[in-house]
């Protein structure tokens, strides 16, 4: 049976408890579906760069730091993708029931990209705290977690500050809070207080002030982060602020969408409990979720020119707060062998690879049976150098020293491809984005 057979999966992973690098449970990608391309394709255009407007690769310390950070954000995945007792699995053979997508505009929220030469490196928007309202703060919208922070008494912090003591409404609870990132961790304790966010406001949302923080969250322009994922993964044990909409009935439908803008400031958002029609170039595709933890789905292909098929069982996880896309060395290394001319990049660290600028891709991720494009726009991360026929390639490689070796991590690098309406009934839809236009 599907579920006793999980059900002793997660159980033997739970007493176990290896760190990060053993394998998940399978993701039962069951049957591939056979598809008729010519209809189920998005149709991207291909955008191959004109080799003279390629631009350099710059290895942004972001980027070199959420190489690093990704083990962290995803040590305890095991354990958190085994769920605890009492939380939902969401079947991958039952059909979810569909909702009409709506439009709401009040609910639509305005996301900043912080960009660096042409990669898009952090999605965030503005939230406020406390009464009297303090802030605007700056707040990373990450898919990838499930906790609320905020720095709060925070010496090596810059100004974005949170103050307990100015609000009237805040309670302070005595749990201690941590939290590690691909970018970073911090530490503080957990409190209680309003938070608005687009015109939505939550009484008493559970938080993180938060008054240590690592090195490699210095320096960003955020100042704090807000976790959508399950609460079932969340380190506070609490409801996010997303399920706490829900809980509320504040929302017309228990989704959101997220629109990633490329290489611009403006003009990202996020919709909360909507679909905003004017960011999709065609209808949603929905994925059934493996399970209400982290936003993942079974992944059974990649594909490369329609004629390369790199068959997989991996877990993807779709994660808007990880910048680029990250797959075990072994699938890396095969997806790799595909592009002929493409090679390892050490100088750039273990994770990385370079391949022929000039050699057009038509690159597919297959999330559930259904193929989904990558622009070669965002998989393009630039030339190694001036007139280089080599550029480096977006995907990247996570050996199993603390990454379990059928789990890909999916940023935003493909998310600009896609409007994508996180359901919290258990699925992802992808739609083309408008970004995928001209
Ligand atoms: C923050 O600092 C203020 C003033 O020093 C202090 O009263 C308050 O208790 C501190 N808050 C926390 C959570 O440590
Ligand atoms: C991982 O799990 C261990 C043991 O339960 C815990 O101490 C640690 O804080 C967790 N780490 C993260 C990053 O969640
Ligand atoms: C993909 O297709 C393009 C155009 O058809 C071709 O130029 C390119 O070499 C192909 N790349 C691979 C890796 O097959």
């Amino acid at each position: 049976m599907f579920f006793s057979a999980i059900i002793h999966l997660l159980l033997s992973s739970v007493l176990t408890r290896d760190i990060g690098a053993k394998p998940l449970a399978s993701p039962r990608v069951g049957r591939v579906i056979s598809l008729d391309r010519s209809s189920r394709k998005t149709h991207l255009r291909p955008m191959p760069h004109p080799s003279s407007t390629l631009p350099l690769f710059y290895p942004d310390p972001f980027i070199t730091r959420e190489c690093r950070g990704l083990r962290r954000k995803y040590l305890n995945v095991s354990d958190n993708l085994a769920l605890p007792s009492g939380f939902e699995i969401v079947s991958t053979d039952s059909e979810a029931p569909f909702i009409p997508p709506v439009v709401i505009a009040p609910h639509v929220f305005p996301l900043k990209d912080y960009y660096s030469e042409n990669t898009d490196l952090e999605y965030y928007g503005i939230a406020s705290f406390g009464t009297p309202k303090q802030g605007p703060f700056s707040i990373d919208i990450d898919t990838g977690s499930a906790d609320l922070w905020i720095p709060n008494n925070c010496t090596e912090c810059k100004d974005g500050q949170f103050k307990d003591t100015k609000s009237s409404t805040c309670k302070r609870t005595d749990k201690s809070f941590s939290v590690c990132y691909g970018s970073g961790e911090v530490s503080g304790i957990l409190m209680q207080d309003v938070v608005s966010m687009a015109g939505l406001k939550v009484y008493d949302q559970f938080f993180g002030a938060v008054y240590e923080i690592s090195d490699d969250f210095l320096g960003l322009p955020t100042d704090g982060l807000m976790g959508m994922a399950f609460s079932s993964v969340a380190q506070s044990g609490e409801r996010t602020f997303f399920e706490n909409l829900l809980y509320n009935n504040m929302l017309p439908a228990r989704i959101f969408s997220v629109y990633l803008a490329r290489n611009q400031e403006d003009g990202s958002e996020l919709c909360f409990g909507c679909f905003d029609t004017t960011k999709a170039l065609g209808a949603v595709r929905w994925v059934k979720l493996l399970s209400k933890t982290y936003w993942s789905v079974p992944m059974n292909r990649i594909s490369v020119n329609d004629t390369a098929l790199i068959d997989v069982e991996l877990i993807a996880i779709i994660d808007t707060g990880t910048t680029l896309v990250y797959f075990p060395d072994d699938v890396a290394s095969d997806f790799y062998s595909t592009i002929p001319g493409s090679k390892p990049a050490p100088q750039y660290g273990s994770e990385f690879y370079t391949y022929p600028c000039s050699a057009p891709l038509d690159i597919q991720f297959w999330f559930g049976g259904q193929s989904f494009d990558m622009s070669n726009l965002d998989f393009n991360l630039g030339m190694t150098a001036l007139n280089s026929p080599d550029c480096v390639g977006g995907i990247l490689s996570l050996d199993s020293d603390g990454f379990p070796p059928n789990l890909a991590i999916i940023g935003d690098e493909f998310l600009k491809s896609h409007y994508t309406t996180f359901d919290y009934d258990g699925r992802v839809g992808f739609a083309p984005s408008i970004n995928n236009k001209n």
